[in-house]
């Protein structure tokens, strides 16, 4: 009888470890597509980026070529040049530029993979993102209110983050375009309580079109968009959720969409 017992134990041990075997691999699999739908996510956002960077740069580089026209003209016409314009020209210059390299730079940290949690602040992030994509808003004579109530440090990946916030952007974008809202508006609110940071984005295209509205975050889903892949808010709410311990959902206003992003203070 005991003999029995043990055995029947024995047995059951070694069915548990087959299926813990068994559910090791379907996780690192689970892993394994998660990292494929992040590596889609950016490189879907590439092209979209590298559209911005062209519209972020186009008026610098127009600035940059006017602002020696006048100091050519009085070399080619051999007249006296003042020191005090050169100069200004010069800080001009050197704005223009590093305005064109911060770009740049903000391009990098988005597309490198930040390998460690950091700390950083939100307002860093905030305007890497609007570094990225302003220019289109802009183009589309999108308004863009930012309120900052306190600028909280958050712990985790920073260009995740980012990723996020460019995410919810872009989208609300597509949509106020896609529907022709009179007046677009977007309006990113920050502030904090004594244990989370809590970032809103509303826009005023009128709200998700989706019941339950919960539906837009699974992987996938797109609705009403021309070219949508549907990874965008599933990517996003997975940053969120899994890495950084926060909630993000969505609700419709009486303008249009509106979601928000709890994160933890450490
Ligand atoms: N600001 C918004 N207003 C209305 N609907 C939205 C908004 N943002 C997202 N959605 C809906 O959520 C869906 C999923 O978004 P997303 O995961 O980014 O995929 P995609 O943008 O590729 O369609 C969109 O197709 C759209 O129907
Ligand atoms: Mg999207």
């Amino acid at each position: 009888m005991r003999q029995t017992k043990l055995d029947d134990f024995l047995e059951l041990e070694e069915q548990n470890k087959e299926l813990e075997k068994l559910v090791a691999v379907e996780v690192e699999k689970n892993r394994q597509k998660d990292k494929i739908m992040f590596h889609q996510n950016k490189m879907a956002s590439m092209g979209e980026m590298l559209n911005n960077i062209a519209h972020q740069w186009r008026q610098p580089l127009m600035e940059l070529s006017s602002l020696f026209i006048p100091i050519q003209a009085r070399l080619d016409y051999d007249l006296e040049l003042d020191k005090k314009e050169l100069k200004e020209s010069i800080v001009k210059l050197n704005d223009i530029t590093k305005y064109m390299s911060n770009t740049i730079d903000d391009f990098r940290d988005f597309f490198a993979t930040s390998k460690e949690k950091e700390e950083f602040k939100l307002s860093e992030q905030i305007n890497a993102s609007l570094n990225i994509i302003s220019s289109s808003l802009k183009a589309n004579n999108i308004m863009l209110e930012i309120i900052i109530k306190k600028n909280p440090t958050l712990v985790g990946y920073k260009n995740e983050y980012t990723q996020v916030l460019i995410n919810i952007i872009n989208n609300a974008k597509d949509i106020l375009i896609q529907r022709k809202i009179k007046e677009p508006k977007i309006k990113i609110i920050v502030s904090e309580t004594k244990k989370d940071v809590l970032i809103s984005i509303e826009d005023n295209a009128g709200g998700v079109n989706v019941k339950p509205v919960e539906n837009i975050f699974k992987p996938f889903f797109t609705y009403e968009k021309i070219g949508g892949t549907g990874i965008g808010l599933f990517m996003s709410k997975l940053i969120i959720e899994n890495n950084m311990n926060g909630r993000l959902w969505v609700e419709n206003t009486k303008e249009g969409a509106l979601f928000k992003i709890i994160t933890p203070k450490n």
